[in-house]
């Protein structure tokens, strides 16, 4: 019941920080999504932010267990009829499409709330077509011994609770290393301070 009240209330907290989302990240999206084409998964669409971004003619899918997220992402999908889209209700750790058959698979600010992230990983490599690429922009640990690195370690049992099982103190880049063979990125530095939310990786990974 309290998740329940806590998903609700994250998906409207959420829906109402788009507009600062793309003054945070819209440059980069534009830039980083301009390549994407063919069918497309996203997973953890939220409410949807990133189909302000997405080249026309494509076909979405997007997987997403918080239900109280599905207002906001069917707006979005609906102010798009030149993208085909389907909403799968579950987690990214178990993903209901065959091996190798999506050419592009999308995750911004995801990896650091899923439950299991090498399982996450494993879905994404198995479904990716080879030469297929995993788009990544997530949020990371601080390097060690800085006070960044401390406070996000103090704070995660809090985020947990509030922020839908974020972890600030996640080493998502160790993960994706350790899963993809490819792996390009960079450090994002946004224009605006995002506090315990830094730093951030932007790339893409190829299996
Ligand atoms: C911080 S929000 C980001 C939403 C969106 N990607 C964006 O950039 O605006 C994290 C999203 O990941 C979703 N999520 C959490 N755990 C997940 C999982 N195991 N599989 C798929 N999505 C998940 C949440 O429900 C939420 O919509």
């Amino acid at each position: 019941m309290f998740k329940k009240l806590r998903q609700k209330l994250f998906a409207k907290s959420f829906s109402k920080k788009e507009k600062l989302s793309d003054q945070i990240y819209g440059d980069v999206k534009r830039e980083l999504f301009s390549d994407i084409s063919g069918i497309v998964l996203e997973i953890g669409p939220g409410t949807g932010s990133n189909f302000f971004y997405y080249p026309s003619g494509i076909s979405w899918v997007g997987i997403e267990p918080n239900v109280f997220m599905n207002k906001f992402l069917k707006e979005k999908i609906n102010g798009r009829n030149d993208i085909k889209s389907e909403i799968k209700i579950g987690s990214a750790e178990n993903i209901d499409l065959p091996d190798s058959s999506v050419d592009f698979i999308v995750s911004t600010l995801v990896l650091c709330s899923v439950k299991d992230v090498n399982k996450v990983l494993a879905e994404i490599k198995r479904i990716l077509k080879p030469g297929g690429k995993f788009i990544f922009i997530e949020h990371v640990v601080a390097p060690k011994k800085t006070f960044l690195h401390f406070f996000q370690n103090i704070l995660t049992p809090f985020f947990k609770i509030t922020a839908d099982n974020c972890h600030l103190n996640r080493d998502i880049l160790s993960y994706i290393k350790n899963n993809f063979n490819e792996v390009e990125y960079n450090e994002f530095i946004p224009k605006y301070k995002l506090g315990f939310l830094t730093p951030h990786i932007i790339g893409y990974a190829k299996k």
